[in-house]
């Protein structure tokens, strides 16, 4: 099939290599001129484990292409779109100007029959009105317009493409239901595809979404409990995932859920939800619960090292979850942001894996970046874990605490070994358990 993908970023690009994989043509459309330079010279614009191979493949054999031009949906079988929908600057709906803009744009090039596909997560109706857009600007055009979210996660965007949990098909007419039957059909009947109206798949992404950052809200509120009743969060979670209603996913207690997807998803559920007149109460409180969350934690790091008059703080990991260089909402960012705020006089210095550079975007020169984990530690009074990056865990802790003016460390993450850490005289906190 010829498929057409518009917007190159965390969504779009992973499903254009991963469709051009299987045997596809595609091209990918971005209007980043630098973006699309960069990919045509094999240069991946954003980090994803195990994605560039794949990468380099596709684009060597051909089933890869990348251009600036919507012109390029001419002759394809289906034009995916994939552009952002972040909240708006005022009124915090998803901003939908973006995915406007594509559909006028593509409509003229439009040959033959063509599915428009909408994996961007947008409010009920944007298929309707997306449908309305192609028919003004060509009179001529052959098209349905099917809602397809996309579920993958940053981090596991190529696991996630090929193994999805579910395709949820939001379309109304038979023939373009076939399309996407052909789209996946090398995935034979190793998927779970559900054929739905457009606003109830429009919808399903929003309530997943919704539903995962209040099971987040949920545990982190349960860690509280903990800590004050002498439980401990993850003998809680353990024994709480074990029941197959529940399910032991997501129920790692933190600093709070980021990324570009929940914070800015609650929001616009939540707002959608009352132009309708219905008050989602629960997707409320898991927003404002969240924002405090991130305060909170600021102020248990802060307050680790209060009797100390200038304290040096060290950070490991700055992206919103590990296996990403994405900081957007990142737990990370903010609570620094509000360290910062509260105490003028903190030295602060992080580091992460991939995030370096995406965080110097926002924090500037507000704190200092360091080359490696261990150089974190050098004189600090607090060590504190924000992302929950797996490779923290195999640090030397024996000769890093060495380094330290004070050997603590604070786990938001909570995934370094506890023992360990105490018996080689670490003072350790962690989220979730009664501190004696
Ligand atoms: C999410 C959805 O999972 C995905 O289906 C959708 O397509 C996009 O939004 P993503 O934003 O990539 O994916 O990240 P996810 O892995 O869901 O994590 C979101 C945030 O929740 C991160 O900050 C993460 O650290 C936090 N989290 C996740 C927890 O604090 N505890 C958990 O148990 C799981």
């Amino acid at each position: 099939m010829k498929i057409a993908i518009i917007g190159t970023g965390y969504v779009g690009l992973p499903s254009g290599i991963g469709f051009a994989s299987l045997g596809h043509n595609v091209v990918c459309i971005d209007k980043d001129e630098n973006k699309i330079k960069n990919l045509q010279e094999g240069r991946l614009t954003l980090y994803e484990d195990g994605l560039q191979d794949l990468f380099l493949k596709v684009l060597q054999n051909g089933r890869l292409k990348l251009t600036t031009s919507t012109q390029a949906v001419k002759d394809a079988d289906i034009v995916i779109l994939a552009v952002g929908t972040p909240p708006h600057p005022e009124t915090g709906e998803a901003d939908l100007r973006y995915i406007y803009a594509a559909a006028e744009e593509l409509a003229p090039h439009l040959t033959g029959y063509t599915v428009i596909a909408d994996k961007s997560t947008v409010p009920v109706g944007t298929g309707d009105m997306v449908e309305k857009i192609i028919a003004k600007n060509n009179k001529n055009a052959d098209f349905d317009v099917v809602s397809l979210p996309e579920f993958l996660r940053e981090g596991f965007a190529l696991h996630d493409f090929f193994h999805p949990d579910r395709v949820v098909v939001g379309a109304n007419k038979p023939r373009a239901c076939e399309v996407i039957k052909n789209l996946y059909a090398s995935f034979e009947d190793k998927i779970n595809m559900i054929f739905v109206s457009r606003p109830s798949a429009e919808t399903i992404k929003y309530a997943s979404n919704a539903f995962l950052a209040m099971k987040i809200h949920y545990i982190n509120e349960m860690a509280d409990f903990c800590e004050k009743s002498g439980a401990n969060i993850n003998e809680v979670a353990l024994g709480m995932g074990l029941d197959s209603r529940i399910g032991n996913k997501f129920l790692n207690a933190g600093p709070g859920y980021g990324g570009s997807c929940f914070p800015k998803d609650t929001l616009a559920m939540s707002l959608m939800a009352e132009k309708y007149g219905v008050e989602m109460s629960l997707i409320n409180r898991t927003i404002a619960g969240n924002k405090e969350r991130k305060i909170k934690m600021a102020e248990r790091i802060l307050s680790s090292v209060q009797n100390i008059k200038n304290p040096k703080i060290g950070v490991l990991g700055l992206a919103f979850k590990n296996g990403t260089d994405d900081v957007r909402e990142s737990p990370a960012i903010e609570i620094i942001s509000q360290m910062l705020k509260f105490n003028k006089n903190i030295n602060i210095t992080a580091f992460d894996y991939q995030a370096n550079e995406n965080a110097k975007k926002i924090l500037d020169n507000q704190i200092n970046y360091a080359s490696s984990p261990e150089n974190v530690f050098d004189n600090a009074d607090v060590v504190a874990v924000l992302t929950e990056w797996k490779e923290f865990k195999t640090l030397d802790f024996e000769k890093l605490s060495a380094k330290m003016h004070t050997k603590r460390i604070v786990d938001l993450r909570n995934i370094l070994d506890e023992d360990k850490l105490k018996n080689l005289g670490f003072e350790y906190s962690k989220i979730g358990s009664f501190q004696k």
